[in-house]
């Protein structure tokens, strides 16, 4: 029977996914005009990870971090109740995570797609989690995966230098409030900027003869990236201070600062700005570049894997990117 007792949430496990093919700033130079100076530089992108070949989707790189995830607590797929991707870039308009349902075999949940770009991961950890704390489901599979490769206009310098393909997958748990993992959280959008960063719908300049219906397609990601870089850099420390002051958690108590990993010099201001040690900075976008709504889950997982994050530890997430929406959750981790 269903528990009306709101509960605390747990992660269980982290898993997650990136193409075997990398692309080096080098090989990057050789389409387009741009150097591996400039790219460090600006970004501190090194190479990124891209899906090539045929029939490859973001299902693929999905279904391999979400599996993962499963197999580190020999977890069976038919124990999930719901399973969220947060993606841009799926592979069906209509939703893509039912192909990650079908694939890992989890036919007891229910899924569905989220869009919110590189927001998107923080925003279905919280869809997810008010799911368990209301005590509707138990357990929870959020996926965060992006294929920007794919939507990237390969002959634009300004944005083709910046994304990488990804995935990142994490698996909640209802708990007793006692063990709760996610301590606050704190979202917000601006929908007057969305201009500053969209891969819109492009209606072609010709209609149905008889039914006056103009169609068209989505074509590739347009961006203003100085904008973009002053919206994330002002706004994210707010995110993150509102969400600290909410739960009474003062900056200097925090471990971990793991943001969307946009750009080395975004998340060294943001650092600075809340006067955080660079040391505490999570970051492996020179290793992936931006994957978007993977980029969060992925960065976390490695953290784990590397065994930065200890027992106790304090950590604070951020997401920020198109919409423009951005947002902020603290989490405290408990192994
Ligand atoms: N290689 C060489 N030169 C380039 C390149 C390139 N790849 N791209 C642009 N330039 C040139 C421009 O043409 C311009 O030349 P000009 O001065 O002769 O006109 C010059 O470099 C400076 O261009 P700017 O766009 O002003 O460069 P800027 O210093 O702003 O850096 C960057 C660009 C890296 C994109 C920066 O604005 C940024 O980091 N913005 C944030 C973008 C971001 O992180 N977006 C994603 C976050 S949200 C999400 O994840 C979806």
């Amino acid at each position: 029977m269903k528990s009306l007792m709101m509960q605390g949430v747990q992660i269980l496990a982290t898993g997650s996914a990136v193409p075997d093919s990398s692309l080096s700033n080098e090989e990057i130079s050789q389409i387009v005009e741009t150097s591996n100076n400039w790219i460090i530089t600006r970004t501190g992108i090194e190479e990124r990870r891209v899906l090539t070949g045929a029939n490859k989707s973001i299902i693929d790189l999905a279904v391999l971090a979400s599996l993962k995830a499963l197999d580190k607590i020999s977890m069976n797929a038919s124990e999930i109740d719901l399973i969220i991707l947060a993606t841009s870039s799926p592979n069906d308009l209509f939703g893509s995570a039912s192909q990650i349902q079908a694939q890992i075999k989890a036919y007891n949940a229910v899924a569905f797609d989220l869009t919110a770009a590189c927001s998107g991961f923080v925003l279905a950890m919280i869809t997810a989690s008010q799911f368990l704390q209301t005590g509707t489901y138990k357990k929870v599979l959020v996926v965060g995966a992006d294929v920007l490769s794919k939507w990237v206009d390969w002959s634009d310098r300004s944005t083709c230098i910046l994304f990488g393909d990804g995935a990142g997958a994490m698996i909640l748990q209802a708990c007793v409030k006692l063990d709760n993992q996610i301590l606050g959280f704190q979202l917000n959008t601006n929908g007057n900027y969305c201009n500053h960063l969209s891969l819109s719908y492009k209606e072609d300049s010709y209609s149905h003869s008889i039914l006056n219906i103009y169609q068209g397609s989505f074509k590739y990601i347009s961006m203003n990236g100085k904008d973009v870089y002053k919206f994330a850099v002002s706004q994210v420390p707010l995110s993150i201070l509102k969400c600290l002051n909410s739960v009474n958690i003062a900056i200097d108590d925090i471990d971990w600062l793991l943001l969307h990993q946009a750009n080395h010099r975004i998340l060294k201001a943001v650092a600075d700005k809340l006067s955080i040690d660079n040391k505490k900075i999570i970051m492996n976008v020179n290793k992936y570049g931006n994957t978007s709504a993977a980029s969060i889950p992925l960065a976390f997982d490695e953290a784990l894997k590397e065994g930065k994050i200890l027992q106790n530890d304090l950590i604070v997430i951020s997401g920020f990117g198109a919409g423009l929406t951005w947002g902020t959750i603290l989490v405290h981790w408990k192994s």
